[in-house]
């Protein structure tokens, strides 16, 4: 059992023009289940919509659950984590795409990252300074930025200033959505190389949430990838990248930009494959009304999403 599990997690938001089609309720995310342990990093793919922030405010308790649990460390929080100041929150802390939208901008960034030592956290307020001052030269940033604000700084800093507040109560898990996909190429670069270099001094783990499987290629040791709120297929990083199995997965990898130009032309030409492969047999991977069905293994630690059998792939 993972130091963190998600039990057949749904979130289903109500819908307003029920009436028109019928539905009552949107199944942003409609049963999935993970398995995260401790100093592992996780993957959560799949496009836009799929519902991989629900899953992650889910479980940070900024969603409310519809159905399944969260167990952490093998007790029960499903329902701690829908109350405001609940102890276990500390564990599992997020950091959010828009650093700009999560970082308060009318409070100056030793404010910010002191906040949730303050509020988890009896520390002398000469205690609380060197923490907070630590936590800024892990990011790379010194004591200058204390009496700074939000908009005061680049977003790669941005983003390094989230992460110094996420760490800061030194969590198990960091779910990290779509860190770095405003930035520039090296900028992402930088931020993911501080993130895996907390990573070392914590010892904490990552679910990397992303549309895009080149981004956390480097990052994740597993991966889910997600459709329509379920899970299509789940493996290690060598299952996924160099022998997918779901026409979904193999679609998302081909969408990955190349950027060797004397490739660029076989690239195309394969995603126009995968594109029509896609198209044609999609269908045929999920059931008649177009849910996905039920991961099955495939090996140890490669699973699909069963409709077609293991010989029919
Ligand atoms: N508060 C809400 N009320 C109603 N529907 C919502 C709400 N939040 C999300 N949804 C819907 O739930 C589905 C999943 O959304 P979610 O934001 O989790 O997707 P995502 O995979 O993170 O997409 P993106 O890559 O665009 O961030 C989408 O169809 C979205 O429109
Ligand atoms: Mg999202």
């Amino acid at each position: 059992m993972g130091l963190l599990e998600i039990k057949d997690l749904k979130v289903h938001y109500p819908v307003k023009s029920g009436f028109l089609s019928g539905k009552k309720s949107h199944a942003a995310v409609d049963g999935i289940s993970l398995s995260l342990e401790e100093g592992k990093n996780y993957g959560l793919v799949g496009e836009s919509g799929s519902g991989k922030s629900t899953v992650g405010r889910a479980i940070v308790g900024l969603e409310r659950i519809t159905a399944g649990q969260i167990f952490y460390d093998g007790t029960d929080i499903t329902a701690a984590l829908g109350k405001r100041k609940s102890g276990h929150k500390r564990n599992v802390q997020m950091i959010f795409q828009d650093s700009s939208a999560s970082l308060n901008p009318k409070k100056q960034i030793g404010q910010i990252i002191s906040e949730p030592l303050q509020n988890f956290e009896k520390l002398s307020q000469q205690e609380e300074k060197k923490r907070v001052s630590d936590l800024l030269e892990m990011v790379g940033l010194t004591d200058e930025a204390l009496n700074k604000y939000p908009h005061e700084f680049t977003s790669g800093q941005r983003q390094r200033i989230a992460l110094a507040r996420a760490v800061a109560l030194r969590p198990k898990f960091v779910i990290a959505d779509e860190p770095v996909s405003v930035l520039d190429l090296s900028v992402q670069a930088q931020v993911l190389n501080y993130m895996k270099r907390i990573q070392e001094q914590y010892k904490l783990s990552y679910l990397f949430i992303s549309h895009d499987l080149g981004v956390v290629k480097q990052m994740c040791d597993e991966l889910a990838i997600m459709y329509r709120g379920r899970f299509v297929e789940y493996g290690d990083r060598q299952d996924i990248y160099l022998n997918p199995q779901h026409v979904y997965t193999k679609r998302l990898l081909s969408a990955i930009p190349n950027l060797d130009p004397l490739n660029r032309k076989l690239h195309k030409r394969l995603r126009r494959e995968i594109e029509s492969e896609y198209k044609q047999s999609m269908g045929s991977y999920l059931a008649k009304d177009g849910r996905v069905g039920d991961l099955l293994p495939l090996s140890e630690t490669h699973r699909i999403a069963g409709k077609p059998s293991k010989g029919e792939l």
